[in-house]
């Protein structure tokens, strides 16, 4: 067999993405059904509006898609109040994390973001043989006040998410604005409002009067989450035209596919579905808190569609909430192996999640118990 070929030592430090094990996976190897509560997905699923644009679409598959997204773009610079050009498509919005890095890091910069955050940031920064420079949290949260004083004359990009993935907690417009004036002009803030429409607290974003006024901020937005879409991958980037340009420079023309984009499109006219998904997860987040604060685990507050929950050991109790059939996010490799990640899902799911982890600690404290 002949040597692998060979990568350089940046690419080396990648840790791949662990993704939240599909359900028919799990399905499978266990032999039962599955609740899945470990990717922060639509529990309700997509609206039946972008279903019925598929189906509708499904016909024009055979051409390559429109790549600059016309429609959609003019859909949303209008429901935004932006200019079309100051708008850029992603397969996802991991896409756009990907391609903000490849668009302005090189080899001796360094990329800035904070520790027990989303992963794909790292691999964005390293994956250009810039140097990863992560702050720890503060009090559980992002430290912007940390992340400012990391900057160096060698920083040049930022990734922050508000909310951030795992802790679900955010930060408000006014201290982010603070934090955007204390650095330096030559510096990309890429600010990942994912779950944008679940954090609909006062004060919580200005990034569209941000990038209005000329910031360099590229403020990220998925149909992932909210719309029920991560299926089939599209998000978007709202920032000035330059940063925009930057990106297309790197983007794959057709990076979003057609059929995404119609349903994406729909997806936006169907207000009911996202007002009963907002209420769902605020419900679902009431119902999970009032759960572990009866089992007696503590919780980090979110303002997302999930929770983080300290189990003591977050591997074993993940794997036996699989065996009890339920998949939940083990947090060891994001830094934090006392933890899961819990999706908030529907009240019977969140019901289902609630006795089973009464049922997987009840036996993981037995067995403490009888080793000692
Ligand atoms: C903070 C954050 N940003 C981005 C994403 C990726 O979403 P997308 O499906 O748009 O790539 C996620 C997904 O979990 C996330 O948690």
């Amino acid at each position: 067999m002949s040597k692998p070929p060979s990568v350089p030592e940046y690419m080396r430090q990648i840790q791949p993405y662990v993704a939240g094990k599909p359900i028919e996976e799990v399905e499978r190897e266990l032999g039962i059904r599955a609740i899945k509560l470990a990717s922060n997905e639509n529990p309700l699923g997509p609206s039946p509006l972008a279903v019925e644009a598929l189906r509708r679409d499904a016909i024009g598959v055979h051409r390559y898609p429109d790549g600059s997204a016309y429609y959609l773009r003019e859909r949303l610079a209008k429901e935004l109040g932006v200019p079309p050009d100051h708008l850029v498509f992603g397969a996802g919005s991991s896409e756009l994390i990907l391609l903000a890095s490849h668009g302005h890091l090189q080899h001796g910069d360094e990329g800035l973001t904070s520790e027990a955050s989303f992963p794909v940031y790292d691999a964005a920064i390293l994956s250009t043989g810039a140097r990863l420079v992560r702050v720890p949290l503060a009090d559980q949260a992002i430290d912007l006040d940390g992340i400012a004083a990391a900057v160096t004359r060698h920083t040049r990009v930022i990734y922050l998410a508000n909310p951030n993935n795992p802790t679900g907690t955010w930060f408000p417009a006014s201290t982010f604005e603070s934090f955007l004036n204390r650095i330096p002009d030559e510096i990309l803030v890429v600010l990942d409002e994912a779950y944008y429409e679940y954090a609909d607290r006062p004060g919580y974003s200005r990034s569209i009067e941000l990038v209005r006024e000329g910031r360099n901020l590229l403020a990220l937005r998925t149909f992932s989450k909210i719309y029920g879409l991560a299926g089939l991958r599209i998000g978007y980037g709202i920032a000035r035209p330059e940063i925009v340009t930057a990106l297309d420079r790197v983007r794959h023309p057709f990076n979003t596919s057609g059929i995404a984009q119609s349903a994406a499109l729909a997806a936006l006219d169907d207000h009911e579905h996202v007002r009963r998904s907002i209420e769902m997860n605020r419900a679902g987040l009431d119902q999970l808190a009032a759960g572990f604060t009866e089992l007696g685990v503590s919780f980090v507050p979110s303002v997302a569609n999930f929770i983080l929950a300290d189990v003591g050991n977050g591997a074993a109790v993940s794997d036996a909430l699989l065996h009890l059939g339920i998949v939940v996010r083990p947090m060891a490799w994001m830094g934090i192996p006392q933890s899961i990640r819990v999706t908030v899902g529907t009240a019977e799911e969140n019901r289902k999640l609630l006795a089973a982890l009464a049922q997987a600690l009840g036996s993981l404290r037995g067995k403490r118990v009888s080793h000692s």
